[in-house]
């Protein structure tokens, strides 16, 4: 059973709604803020949070699989490393990241996370394996293509800081 991330499952079933009326006492977008308030955030999932005027409640399947992730590992993604190429051609636009893992049994990918009207923003997320693999680290080359009339800046951001790559 694929075992829940944060960045992927967890922080996108709270809504910015939510984040900004918690905002008061912690950021449920913040992974090491809702670790430390984890027992308690079940608790209020299971009985009043978020409320039935705002929307809430979660659906049984998420707040199980909230359960689940807070009693197991608690896995979360790491930014990762890489070079970058931005290629525009007549057909498309597109980011090359190419590099080594870290470690074995690792995998990667660039994920489109902000997007505004002049800017687009991708992360490159690296994800552990669930447990240590033996091995050699793999090379890895993660591209995002999209169409060359979308002529906004690009920007990169990974574990060395955010970079403008358009
Ligand atoms: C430790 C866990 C939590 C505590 C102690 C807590 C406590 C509170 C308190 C005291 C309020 C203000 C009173 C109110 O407006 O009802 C509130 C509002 C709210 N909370 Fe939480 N909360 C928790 C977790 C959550 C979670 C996990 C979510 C979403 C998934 C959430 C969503 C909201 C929303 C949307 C409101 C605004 C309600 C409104 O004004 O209509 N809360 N919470």
């Amino acid at each position: 059973m694929r075992t829940p991330v944060f960045e992927l499952h967890i922080q996108p079933m709270f809504r910015a709604t939510d984040r900004e009326h918690m905002a008061f006492a912690f950021d449920l977008w913040d992974y090491d803020a809702v670790v430390s308030q984890a027992d308690d955030i079940l608790a209020r999932l299971e009985s009043d949070m978020p409320p039935v005027a705002g929307g809430g409640p979660w659906p049984d399947e998420w707040v199980e699989l909230f359960r689940r992730w807070k009693d197991g590992d608690r896995k979360r993604l790491e930014l990762g490393t890489a070079d970058y190429a931005f290629t525009r051609t007549a057909t498309a636009v597109t980011v090359t990241a190419t590099g080594t893992f870290p470690a074995a049994g690792y995998k990667g990918w660039l994920q489109l996370t902000d997007v505004s009207e002049t800017a687009k923003t991708y992360v490159l997320y690296f994800e552990p394996p669930d447990t240590p693999v033996i091995g050699t680290p793999e090379t890895f080359t993660a591209k995002e293509r999209y169409r060359p009339a979308d002529t906004r800046s690009v920007f990169v951001r990974d574990a060395a800081g955010v970079q403008q790559l358009h």
